[in-house]
């Protein structure tokens, strides 16, 4: 499968990198270019279709995620989405197909990110390593959330450090912001310092929780890594520290090589591998850290290489009760609401009412 070639073109200036794919410094200012979306009634509504035609359709999809509604279970996932406008300028694209959207990574103060090459096509899959690039908490809160139609969806901040202290500061920011949820990054793996380094060590990371824990009482998700011997030990002490939910996984480590040059092929050296080639593991670790979930009603987003519907649907029966979209976007910009379709089909053909009904109903060997 090939990164879509004709809408992908146009899908790689908005899938969240317009943002990763710039270096030039100017280029970090980019407000006053945010469409705004009139709200039908103040409601959200799945895509773009009249009241009525599509309330059966709202109740089959509608799940509850940390006390929030989320119209249907899927996420747009940080860093593939921009700051959740990108992707409006592709016709055909609504934000109201999607229960919530992850901003990209934000951090203390703005970041270029590294240098090129942030982005190569992997069989099945991609490799990334942008290096969180974003123009810094205080521009996200002031110049970027006001313009967003809050009536469309539901948005997470991805917050994002070097050290303890830069996650506080980031989280505070947001706090004090409409932003519905805070999704703690511990799981990059493109930066030297913070990021993975905090996420694959279980202490670290529930020291990282308990100190954004103390300055937010906003829906606080925890982004786990998939690059550590036991994801449930580290579930079980972000849980302890307070965390409210996990979105499960994060990229994994991997290398493209030049063979001609004898080089890597990303200017990292190593990146983040996303896409289907990743979702066997993705599964295994959502069905890990679910065990640990499930007696203590906290959710999972699903994620790691979805790009259908029975994707989503295997992700849910292993225990999230959301899913997330990422990579998938770069293939297909318009995929969400054929996603939102196979899932109808497939409650339909189950006699299902509600799409939470399947959360964790896989029955082990
Ligand atoms: C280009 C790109 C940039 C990303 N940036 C971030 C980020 O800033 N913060 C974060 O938590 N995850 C980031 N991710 C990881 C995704 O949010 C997601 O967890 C991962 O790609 C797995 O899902 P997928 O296979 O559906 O893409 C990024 C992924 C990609 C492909």
């Amino acid at each position: 499968m090939q990164l879509c070639p004709t809408v992908g073109a146009k899908a790689y200036n908005v899938a969240g990198v317009g943002w990763n794919l710039r270096l030039v410094k100017d280029d970090m200012k980019h407000g006053g270019n945010i469409p705004q979306r009139t709200a039908v009634n103040g409601e959200t509504t799945i895509g773009q279709k009249k009241d009525g035609e599509l309330s059966n359709q709202n109740e089959m999809l509608a799940v509850e995620f940390c006390g929030m509604k989320f119209a249907t279970p899927q996420v747009l996932l940080s860093g593939c989405v921009g700051f959740g406008e990108e992707y409006t300028r592709v016709e055909g694209f609504s934000n109201r197909d999607v229960g919530a959207i992850c901003l990209k990574g934000t951090t203390g103060t703005a970041r270029l990110g590294n240098a090129p090459h942030r982005v190569i096509e992997t069989p099945s899959g991609m490799i990334n390593a942008i290096g969180l690039q974003n123009p810094g908490a205080p521009y996200v809160v002031n110049d970027i959330l006001p313009a967003l139609d809050f009536n469309e969806t539901r948005f997470i901040a991805n917050v994002s450090g070097s050290t303890i202290e830069e996650y506080i500061e980031v989280t505070r920011l947001f706090d004090d912001s409409p932003i519905d949820a805070i999704e703690i990054n511990i799981s990059c793996p493109n930066v030297k310092e913070g990021g993975v380094a905090f996420g694959n060590d279980p202490a670290m990371s529930a020291r990282v929780v308990e100190a954004c824990r103390a300055v937010t009482n906003k829906p606080l998700i925890t982004k786990l890594s998939p690059n550590q011997t036991d994801i449930a030990y580290n579930a079980k002490r972000c849980i302890e520290a307070g965390t409210d939910a996990f979105a499960v996984i994060n990229t994994l480590m991997g290398m493209a090589i030049d063979i001609e040059q004898r080089t890597p092929i990303i200017g990292n050296n190593q990146g983040g591998l996303s896409g289907p080639a990743i979702k066997p593991v993705a599964l295994l670790k959502t069905h890990q850290v679910y065990q640990v979930c499930k007696g203590h009603n906290i959710p999972i987003i699903g994620q790691g290489g979805i790009m259908t519907a029975e994707d989503a649907i295997e992700f849910m029966i292993a225990g999230a009760s959301a899913v997330g979209v990422g990579t998938a976007l770069f293939y297909d910009p318009l995929v969400c609401p054929k996603i939102n379709a196979g899932l109808v089909e497939y409650m339909a053909r189950h006699g299902m009412s509600n799409i939470s009904q399947l959360v964790g109903t896989l029955q082990l060997n």
